[in-house]
């Protein structure tokens, strides 16, 4: 372990030791830190943060050419709210996860209750156009991994913005600030059990029969993306904010 002081990297994050020959290209895992004057936007780079975008941009971009490669109808907003959803999911996280001064964590609070909530108006409207769409067609609904899994993600995205915006707007409801503030481990854990979940759900609808027919929505697009996108953002999880000790 080396013991030469605090450093500020090219992409604007502090590292607290200088590199030594043994640390990863990328830095520790958990180590993007936003400078004191750094805007905002900045967060969603950081570390390992540029893979997530790159992800990002390839789900949004397979999914959005299958959708606009066939007429549009009803059944385009179901894909199109929910990839809007997910990326907005995505970029809440990336821009709160490296903030560390008080400041910086209201603001980014505020900006991520912001983004979440949006997600979850695009989320919801997904929703109700699939189960409208099916209604019209007189199609099965949820007899399929996907929309298993969809309906599952759909309530738990739900449950954790209602218990997010209620321990931060609202920590009255559980008796106290350090009530509220003690279960944030636990909103961590599942907003980042919900990422995943909405990666699989992605997964799961690139084998739906719609998507491997007309909409030849790519398995290995998805893939590719994902990837992507879990490596840019699991790394960066600070390990002892979930409750778990520092190595
Ligand atoms: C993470 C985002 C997504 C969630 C949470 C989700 C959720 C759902 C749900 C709950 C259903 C079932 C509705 C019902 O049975 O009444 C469904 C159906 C469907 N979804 Fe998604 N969806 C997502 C993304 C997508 C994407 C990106 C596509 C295509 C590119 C897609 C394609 C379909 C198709 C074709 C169906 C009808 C077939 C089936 O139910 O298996 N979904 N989705």
């Amino acid at each position: 372990m080396s013991n030469t002081p605090a450093a500020s990297s090219d992409h604007g994050q502090v590292v607290p030791n200088l590199p030594s020959e043994t640390e990863p290209l990328l830095g520790r895992a958990g180590a993007v830190r936003q400078l004191d004057d750094a805007p905002f936007w900045k967060n969603l780079f950081l570390g390992t943060g540029f893979l997530a975008q790159i992800g990002l941009l390839i789900l949004t971009l397979t999914v959005w050419c299958s959708i606009f490669s066939l007429p549009l109808g009803l059944f385009t907003f179901h894909p199109l709210f929910n990839s809007l959803g997910v990326l907005l999911v995505f970029e809440a996280i990336l821009l709160l996860q490296p903030t560390h001064t008080s400041s910086q964590k209201v603001n980014g609070a505020i900006t991520h209750s912001i983004l979440t909530g949006l997600s979850l108006l695009l989320l919801v409207g997904a929703g109700v156009t699939i189960v409208l769409n099916k209604i019209r067609i007189k199609h099965a609904h949820f007899d399929s991994t996907h929309a298993i899994l969809g309906l599952v993600v759909y309530i738990l995205v739900l449950a954790q913005t209602i218990v997010g915006f209620a321990q931060f707007y609202a920590p009255h409801v559980f008796g106290s600030v350090e009530n509220a503030k003690a279960i944030y481990k636990y909103h961590r854990i599942a907003g980042y059990t919900i990422q995943l979940l909405l990666v699989a759900t992605l997964l799961a609808a690139s084998r739906t029969t719609f998507a491997l027919g007309p909409l030849d929505f790519k398995t290995w697009k998805v893939a590719i993306g994902s990837s992507l996108v879990v490596l840019g953002v699991f790394p960066r999880i600070k390990k002892e904010k979930l409750g778990f000790k520092r190595q």
